[in-house]
């Protein structure tokens, strides 16, 4: 299935680094990050507070501030974003590649009337009649599970739900049928219950418009719920990359090996809940060699002397001396 035949790439992300021009100095948010997108599969980026999930997203979308300095490629249809004008990527802001914020209050403009939010992002991309914005904007709600969509349009977003803002937020995102969806960490302000229903509804969309998805959240449990492939970041790169059931089932970066055992649902009752010892260091003061040996049960004094180079191991991707030197053993 097209999901995972190499050829079929959405994205391709070489080399990304992501640094920042600030007070403190200049400092490296994301380092030489690589990593695909495929049509039609949801990726997910997971890890902990600061690890650079939102900043890699939002340099896909061209959203990152002035102070940013940017190097490496990311290719969407053999067209290099990175390059682009502000006037170019504005044509595939919205039309080609969209984005759901966290916080949907934030990003609903709380002036206008949900159809009034829905006919804005029609009429910027592709602009028809009232009539024909009406239809598409009802038939968009329907889609996302709106139950009365003739009622939602003529509501201001602070009269929905933190659920129901959530799903206008998705909507707005894939009225022009983007091919690419990012959504950063699009469930985190809601309760349990309605954040299970956002993410089948993700899940759903994804499969009935083939739109491709990158998902991000700090919390594995929703990541390993809801993806196809994920990729694992600490610290400014990814440590790990591999389909979901086997990083569930042989999870072989320490770090990830971590976020698993810190699931509540992976606890085997009674002791505390196991969590990875230390914190995501600051950008601004990064460990030698690899970045996470500071906080790693099995890290030796290579780890810390000498940054690990990444290990390609039967379509799975690694970034641990661990591994490294265990597969060129044999
Ligand atoms: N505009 C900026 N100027 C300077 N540093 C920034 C800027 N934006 C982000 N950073 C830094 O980049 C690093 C990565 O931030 P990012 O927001 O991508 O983390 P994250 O993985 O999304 O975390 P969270 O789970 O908290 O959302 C952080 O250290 C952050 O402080
Ligand atoms: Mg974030």
């Amino acid at each position: 299935m097209s999901k995972n035949t190499e050829n079929n790439l959405h994205l391709q992300v070489k080399d990304l680094t992501i640094g920042f021009r600030t007070r403190q100095g200049e400092a490296e948010a994301v380092r030489r990050i690589s990593f695909q997108l495929r049509q039609g599969e949801i990726l997910g980026f997971v890890g902990e507070s600061g690890s650079g999930k939102s900043v890699t997203c939002k340099s896909i979308i061209g959203l990152l501030p002035e102070n940013v300095t940017l190097s490496g490629d990311i290719l969407f249809h053999g067209k290099n974003l990175l390059a682009c004008t502000e006037k170019e990527m504005e044509k595939y802001r919205g039309r080609h590649i969209s984005m759901v914020f966290q916080e949907p209050m934030g990003s609903l403009d709380p002036s206008f009337r949900i159809e009034q939010l829905l006919q804005e992002v029609i009429m910027v991309h592709d602009p028809c009649s009232r009539e024909e914005a009406r239809r598409r904007s009802l038939d968009m709600l329907k889609k996302v599970d709106i139950a009365d969509p003739v009622n939602c349009l003529k509501r201001y977003p602070f009269e929905l739900s933190g659920g129901m803002q959530q799903r206008i937020m998705i909507a707005m995102a894939l009225l022009c049928r983007p091919e690419i969806l990012l959504a950063d960490e699009p469930t985190t302000a809601l309760d349990v219950i309605t954040q299970g229903q956002i993410l089948d509804l993700l899940r759903r969309l994804n499969d009935e418009l083939g739109t491709s998805v990158i998902l991000i959240s700090h919390d594995m449990g929703i990541v390993a719920q809801t993806a196809d492939r994920v990729a694992v970041m600490y610290c400014g790169q990814i440590v790990e990359t591999a389909d979901v059931q086997d990083l569930i089932n042989h999870p072989m970066h320490p770090y990830t090996e971590g976020l698993l055992a810190s699931l509540p649902e992976r606890q085997t009752g009674g002791e505390e809940l196991r969590t990875i010892p230390g914190t995501v260091p600051s950008i601004y003061n990064i460990p030698s060699g690899c970045t996470f040996h500071n906080r790693c049960p099995y890290a030796r004094s290579v780890c810390a002397a000498e940054a690990p180079p990444m290990l390609m191991h039967d379509g799975r991707e690694v970034l641990c001396w661990r591994h490294h030197e265990r597969y060129q053993n044999g």
